[in-house]
């Protein structure tokens, strides 16, 4: 016999409690606690579900070899999965509505002709995602579609189609009719989840949830996913540009340093094969506030623009403003020219932006922001051949950075002249860097006399 009861949960990490609860003991959020009607299975139905097909091993049984894996058909999307889907494995695609995730799902679907896809879609009719397919100009006969919201439809499909990739879009619209609170709820989203990752290990059927996440995070569901599923993907970017980034939070088969670009077209959704392309506008000469760095996110080395502008500040309070950077970093190395290279900028403006709505946090571009940050405020340009990479410490010295062979190599290729990295690397950098000059520095100072001529 079924009953009802009520259950709180935390719409933050999803623990529940009997009772309503001012802050999570869990993870510490205050104000997130959530009534839910929820209404269990006997507990008899529960034990048999639980029981099949479980036989413990020994570790001599278990195979040992790579996973095997998936080509997305999508080279950027398999690169941030680690080298494409995991038989078996759930990944929760991520992302503000309006992204592109939809876009991403059915591109990646309509690009596995040998794959039989389910496409599951609770948010748009079959005839939407014709109108989409047609735009994104690809067809494929192996693909399935289905517009449904019911977990036992679903997964009574799954069993007359046997497909090898089943796509949900999205899981907050899956609904388990053996609980009673609404699509979208934190038991529903979870049990739906629960679900589709057993299907998925009995089966190794990859499945891919995609999950909406508003700014603030406050919508039940992804938060909750993020322990459930294998891999987490977040599809980002800002609504005022084209680009789309496409990182990975949470891995169990890969690295999670790894990051994907997109632009998105009229015809939907293109890879961005070499970032530096689009990330260095190549007619800015003569421009002040504008310096190159060579940076790396996951192990693909890019070239990108950083612009800063500095202005005398109108009120009392100068203001310190970054797109696409940590803001304290900016701060630190502001005080780190003040402090040890002198310069009096405590009094001035200062906007940094990183092109392209990129967000980086890779140190080695703190050259190359403290570089733009002199030449605007000398309005003095830096050349347009030169690009940089290196960290700055705390009393202003230039140190190393990691891969800097394949950053110059990178920098190389762009045909950039000269690159200004640190002194500090132990003589192995010598060799094999024909047609580009690479300054070493060890100090702020040296590389201002380089680039500008002058110390001050
Ligand atoms: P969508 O994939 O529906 O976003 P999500 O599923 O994350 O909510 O994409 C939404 C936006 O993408 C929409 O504003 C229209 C735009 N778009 C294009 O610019 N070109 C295209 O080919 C497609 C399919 C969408
Ligand atoms: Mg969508």
């Amino acid at each position: 016999m079924a009953k009802s009861k009520t259950v709180f949960f935390c719409r933050n990490c999803g623990a529940e409690a009997p009772k309503w609860l001012g802050k999570c003991p869990d993870c510490g959020e205050w104000n997130t606690y959530v009534e839910e009607v929820v209404r269990t299975k006997a507990p008899a139905e529960h034990h048999r579900d639980s029981e099949k097909n479980a036989r413990p091993v020994a570790l001599s049984e278990i195979s040992s070899s790579e996973e095997e894996r998936m080509d997305t058909g999508i080279g950027e999307l398999n690169r941030v999965l680690g080298g494409g889907l995991v038989y078996g494995s759930v990944v929760l695609l991520g992302g503000e509505p309006g992204i592109g995730k939809s876009t991403l799902a059915l591109q990646m679907a309509l690009k596995l002709p040998n794959e039989k896809v389910l496409y599951v879609s609770g948010e748009e009719s079959n005839r939407q995602i014709k109108i989409r397919a047609e735009r994104i100009g690809l067809s494929n006969e192996n693909c399935l579609f289905l517009s449904e919201t019911s977990l036992d439809v679903l997964f009574s499909q799954i069993g007359q189609i046997h497909p090898s990739l089943v796509i949900i879009d999205s899981v907050q619209t899956l609904q388990d009719e053996s609980i009673e609170s609404s699509p979208g709820s934190i038991s529903q989203v979870r049990e739906c989840a629960v679900k589709l990752l057993r299907f998925a290990k009995e089966s190794s059927t990859p499945v891919i949830l995609i999950g909406h996440i508003t700014k603030d995070g406050t919508l039940a569901g992804p938060k909750v996913l993020e322990h459930i599923v294998d891999t987490v993907l977040l599809f980002e970017g800002d609504h005022h540009y084209l680009y789309r980034i496409l990182r990975s939070t949470k891995n169990r088969f890969g690295t999670t340093a790894e990051l994907g670009i997109f632009e998105m077209q009229q015809s939907g959704l293109r890879e961005v094969i070499n970032p530096s392309e689009i990330l260095i506008n190549k007619n800015n000469d003569g421009l002040s506030g504008v310096a190159i760095g060579a940076t790396i996110d996951g192990v693909r080395p890019f070239l990108i623009e950083v612009q800063a502008l500095v202005s005398t500040a109108a009120y009392g309070m100068p203001q310190r403003i970054a797109t696409g950077y940590d803001v304290r970093r900016l701060n630190m190395l502001l005080a780190v020219l003040e402090k040890r290279a002198g310069f009096k900028l405590a009094t001035r403006d200062v906007f940094l932006n990183i092109a392209g709505g990129i967000r980086i946090s890779d140190p080695g571009l703190d050259l190359a922001v403290i570089i733009a940050v002199l030449s605007s405020n000398f309005d003095r340009p830096v050349k347009k051949d030169i690009c940089m990479s290196a960290e700055v410490g705390l009393s202003g010295e230039i140190r190393p950075v990691n891969r800097i062979e394949q950053r110059i190599r990178e920098a190389e290729k762009l045909g950039f002249k000269t690159i200004l990295i640190s002194s500090g690397y132990e003589n192995k950098l010598a060799e094999g860097k024909k047609g580009m000059s690479v300054i070493q520095v060890a100090k702020v100072e040296e590389a201002l006399k380089y680039l500008f001529n002058t110390a001050q």
